[in-house]
């Protein structure tokens, strides 16, 4: 059984305002939690693109009452364009994106944990990319590691050049393998046996971790063309709901939105004392404290 909690169920789907006879994107389905709600409320259809192919497994064999109204798709968000136009759909009523991944499969995937020692160094969410976590590792260019780990998680300054030095002393002597190998690589680069505090050490394996699946998923590219080319064909009026988990993702989100908030093509509807997005409530997060990194934020194509 799925162990995911949907994150921001109610709201998202509140703000989506969905209606009857509307099409709507969820772009990121999963176990097709805000999918489902969107159907349960409302007499519409949903197109739902999904990349790992145990969750379209998993959909196909349900069985659920209102399963006949979503089109569920074996295919990446960033192909929204081509997706709708094969589907002859030329304007939406709204879109969800609940970015990354779930706790099913960052347990599953060979790589996404650390802590799974044994577990290959590959990271690929879906089998048709063709360059994982380790040949990245065994591969990159200094300068290209030293991008990787700034961009995708944050190291700067000296942490970075301590982290990618440490992983071009490692494939001197051998081919980065498992998961064992890039965990002592962060243990030798940031000392972690000697650091006692369980969320310091937690901290950098997570984010060297992340700074990897982001780049073997292409994570940031694919968001940035989701928002870009999603805007053509949601109807004026309708709403993009986008929840992000980390600063990249939330990064990403902030920049389309004061672009295309400059070009009057989109409006922030999700305003709040913390900034322009939501956060789930305090009761959300005793049920689930994973969604506490959770940001919800909503805008209008205008
Ligand atoms: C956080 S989960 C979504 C959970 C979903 N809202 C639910 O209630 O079950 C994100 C899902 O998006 C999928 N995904 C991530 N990036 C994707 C992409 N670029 N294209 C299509 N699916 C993607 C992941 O495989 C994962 O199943």
């Amino acid at each position: 059984m799925s162990k995911h909690f949907t994150v921001l169920k109610k709201e998202t789907i509140d703000f989506l305002n969905p209606h009857d006879d509307g099409i709507y994107v969820d772009a990121t389905f999963g176990s097709g939690g805000h999918s489902f709600e969107i159907v349960s409320r409302v007499d519409s259809k949903v197109i739902a693109f999904e990349v790992h192919e145990p969750s379209i497994v998993d959909f196909q064999s349900k069985d659920h009452t209102l399963k006949s109204k979503i089109c569920l798709i074996n295919r990446n968000f960033s192909e929204i364009k081509n997706v709708l136009r094969e589907l002859q759909i030329n304007l939406i009523d709204g879109l969800v994106a609940d970015l990354g991944w779930s706790l099913d499969q960052l347990e599953s995937v060979q790589g996404l944990s650390y802590q799974k020692l044994n577990d290959d160094l590959d990271m690929r969410l879906n089998s048709n990319l063709l360059v994982c976590a380790r040949d990245i590792l065994n591969a990159a260019s200094k300068d290209e590691l030293s991008e990787i780990f700034a961009r995708y998680a944050d190291f700067f300054g000296k942490d970075n050049s301590i982290l990618v030095q440490t992983i071009r002393n490692f494939r001197s002597n051998r081919l980065f393998l498992h998961v064992r190998d890039l965990v002592q690589v962060c243990d030798r680069a940031f000392n972690l046996k000697e650091i006692k505090s369980k969320s310091r050490r937690h901290n950098i394996y997570a984010r060297v971790f992340q700074a990897l699946r982001v780049k073997v998923n292409e994570e940031y590219e694919n968001l940035e063309k989701l928002l870009v080319d999603s805007l053509e064909f949601l109807k004026s009026g309708s709403r993009v709901c986008v929840i992000s988990f980390h600063s990249g993702e939330e990064k990403i989100v902030k920049s389309f939105l004061d672009r295309y908030t400059r070009k009057n093509q989109v409006s922030v509807i999700s305003k709040s004392s913390d900034g322009i997005f939501l956060r789930p409530s305090v009761d959300e997060l005793i049920q689930n404290l994973r969604s506490r990194s959770a940001k919800l934020f909503v805008y209008e194509k205008l």
